[in-house]
């Protein structure tokens, strides 16, 4: 007897996992192991084709990268700013949000500003293109308290529904990239199990498009 090893599909806890759900469901994947309420991080589907994997979103592309993962779901965001190796075949269309620039509301700038921002990479860019000196200081979370208490001028963070900006007297200056969530997936898992693999991504890419009519 033969038996496929499960392919391996590293999804991101917290925030994108509610609106991941009823796109798998609508690619008619089994999504009960998506929403069983445990600690368990490595979860099979009842036939044993796939299990699901659940990681930070930042260690998603680390592990389909490495091949720990066939496939994965990752923000564009964290593609950017850690320009993994691996390919990726879909846009998923969720997780839509703005990465920007906003500083305190009213405020004049520097001419050298400092910038929070847990994505010191494409901030330093950013700034490098317009040939704007900046120091980027990374963080890690609660990245509106920069400015507020004077640890930097501005700071480069997502924005979806712009709450966390107006709630604290922020505003966004300047977009510097659209953000939504990619399906990724490994380079070698992609060729050679690509009986898999294709067809899957072909029923959530027919999903995304049923998606957005
Ligand atoms: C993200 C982001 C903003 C907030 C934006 O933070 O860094 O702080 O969401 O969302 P909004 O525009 O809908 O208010 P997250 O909640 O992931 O937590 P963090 O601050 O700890 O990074």
């Amino acid at each position: 007897m033969t038996t496929t090893k499960p392919l391996t599909i590293a999804v991101p806890k917290g925030r994108i996992l509610k609106d991941l759900i009823p796109l798998v469901q609508r690619a008619g994947l089994d999504s009960t192991p998506l929403q069983e309420n445990d600690r368990r991080l490595v979860r099979p589907t009842a036939d044993g084709a796939f299990r699901y994997v659940f990681l930070k979103p930042d260690d998603v592309p680390t592990y389909v990268e490495y091949g720990a993962a066939d496939l994965g779901v990752s923000g564009r965001d964290t593609l950017l700013e850690r320009r993994h190796d691996l390919y990726t075949p879909l846009d998923l269309g969720i997780g839509r949000c703005r990465l920007v620039v906003a500083g305190p509301e009213d405020t004049p700038i520097p001419d050298l500003p400092r910038v929070a921002t847990k994505y010191p990479r494409i901030a330093g860019d950013h700034f490098a293109s317009k040939g704007v000196v900046a120091e980027i200081i990374p963080v890690h979370g609660s990245v509106e308290l920069a400015p507020l208490v004077g640890l930097s001028h501005l700071i480069v963070d997502i924005v979806e529904t712009g709450a966390t900006l107006r709630e604290n007297r922020l505003e966004v200056l300047e977009t510097v990239t659209e953000v939504s969530t990619l399906l990724i997936a490994n380079r070698a898992s992609y060729k050679l199990r690509s009986d898999t693999v294709r067809p899957l991504v072909e029923r959530l890419r027919a999903a995304t498009a049923a998606a957005r009519r």
